[in-house]
This record gives C-alpha cells, sequence and structure tokens, in this order.
C-alpha cells in the first residue's frame, strides 16, 4: 500500500468531491486548506455551475480568483450542497470545525444546504471530540464572561489573540472539554449570552464525509 501524505489525501477528497456538484447550481464552499483544493478542482468544471456561495473571504478571494462568481447567502434561496472541511469528526458526523475561525459563517451556508459534504484525511476521523479546542467566537465586550463560563463547562479557554473574525469578534479556543454528547455541549455553549456561534456541528452534521486514507477515499454516512 502507497503512503499518502495528508496533502494527497486532501487533494483525493476535493477532487472526490467534485461527484457532488450539481449542474447549473450554487454550491456552498467552506474554508481552510482542504477547502483550498476543492476550490482549485471546481475551476475546473466552473462552466457547468451557476457560482458559490462563500463561508469566508480567504475562500471568497480563492474563488474569484479562478474566475468562479460568488453570491451572497442572503440574496439566494437553499442551496442543494455545502462542501467544507472538518478539524475532527466522528461517527455520528458530528464535527469540530473552527480552526480557521470561520466557523460562524461556515454554520451558517450549512444550513442553508440540503446536503453537507464533509471532506477531510484520516487524521480528522476520530472515537470521540474534543482533543481538537472548540472554537467560540464571541463579541468582544463578553470575552471575559464568556471565558469564566467555559471554565464551568469544564474547558480551559485560550483567547486566539491578534485574530479578528469574517464578522469583527473574537475567537476562544477551548481545551480539554469532555464532550460525551455533542449536541448537548453545543447548545449550552451556544447559550452562554456573548457567544455568536461554537465550533461544535452536531446539530447540523455532515450527512456524508468523504475520508482520504492511504487505500483511498472512503464514503462514509
Ligand atoms: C475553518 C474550518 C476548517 O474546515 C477546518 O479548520 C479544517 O481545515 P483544514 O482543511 O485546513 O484542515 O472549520 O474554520
Amino acid at each position: 500500500m502507497t503512503t499518502l501524505t495528508q496533502d494527497d489525501k486532501k487533494r483525493a477528497v476535493a477532487r472526490k468531491a467534485i461527484d457532488f456538484v450539481p449542474d447549473n447550481a450554487l454550491i456552498g464552499v467552506g474554508t481552510g486548506s482542504t477547502v483550498n483544493f476543492f476550490i482549485d478542482e471546481l475551476a475546473r468544471i466552473k462552466g457547468r455551475i451557476d457560482g458559490c456561495v462563500s463561508s469566508s473571504d480567504a475562500s471568497t478571494a480563492r474563488l474569484k480568483a479562478h474566475g468562479i462568481p460568488v453570491f451572497e447567502l442572503t440574496n439566494i434561496g437553499e442551496l442543494p450542497v455545502y462542501i467544507d472541511g472538518a478539524d475532527e469528526i466522528n461517527h455520528s458526523l458530528h464535527m469540530i470545525k473552527g480552526g480557521g475561525g470561520a466557523l460562524t459563517r461556515e454554520k451558517i451556508v450549512a444550513a442553508s444546504a440540503q446536503e453537507f459534504i464533509c471532506i477531510a484525511d484520516e487524521a480528522k476521523y476520530v472515537a470521540k471530540l474534543g482533543t481538537f479546542p472548540v472554537a467560540v467566537e464571541v463579541i468582544p465586550m463578553a470575552r471575559s464572561l464568556v471565558a469564566r463560563e467555559l471554565v464551568h463547562l469544564g474547558g480551559h479557554p485560550e483567547w486566539r489573540q491578534g485574530f479578528v473574525t469574517d464578522n469583527g469578534n473574537l475567537i476562544l479556543d477551548v481545551h480539554n472539554l469532555e464532550i460525551l454528547k455533542p449536541v448537548e455541549m453545543e447548545t449550552a455553549i451556544n447559550q452562554i449570552p456573548g457567544v455568536v456561534c461554537c465550533g461544535i456541528f452536531a446539530r447540523q452534521h455532515a450527512h456524508v464525509l468523504l475520508l482520504g486514507t492511504d487505500s483511498g477515499v472512503k464514503e462514509i454516512r
């Protein structure tokens, strides 16, 4: 069996995701290094889609650089498909996302799509979520309040210093959270005043996981 690099696996899932792109439609596009490979693949077939809705300024810039039209979500109805990476994904297709800080727009675009296709290399596939810190987007004035509440939930929040989200907010990366019930933990974090969004995607999990492995791309539902 050939040993592939992590980038080889990201490239392979990005290529496979093209099979899930319908003709003459607007496609929801996530953020991150795996999605960057996907955007490059999308550029090859850009003639058969109408354009994209993007989850970050970074993805918008890359799509536009390829000459792919980008539309504002608020002017669009439902999207057939949203394609994005993950920092961790479990067997129920619950995810931790937000390593790149784009979690809020990612959750909004994902919620507007009929199907969420997650593209990830096998290092991201875990039995239990929580080794990767959970990003929490916070209104700046609420940073200390939210941090204290996250400690009550058992986590160790760390301010991502020098980073401002596309929405003008801050990120707290929460280490050591015991995520036994992802849906309940997502809800508990979301209810803290000042939290815009948290990086647990369990209420809205992926529908399909394209997992890059040494033996090829596995499709998991
Ligand atoms: C960005 C994200 C990304 O999907 C996640 O961080 C995975 O990124 P990569 O493909 O670079 O490993 O949630 O906010």
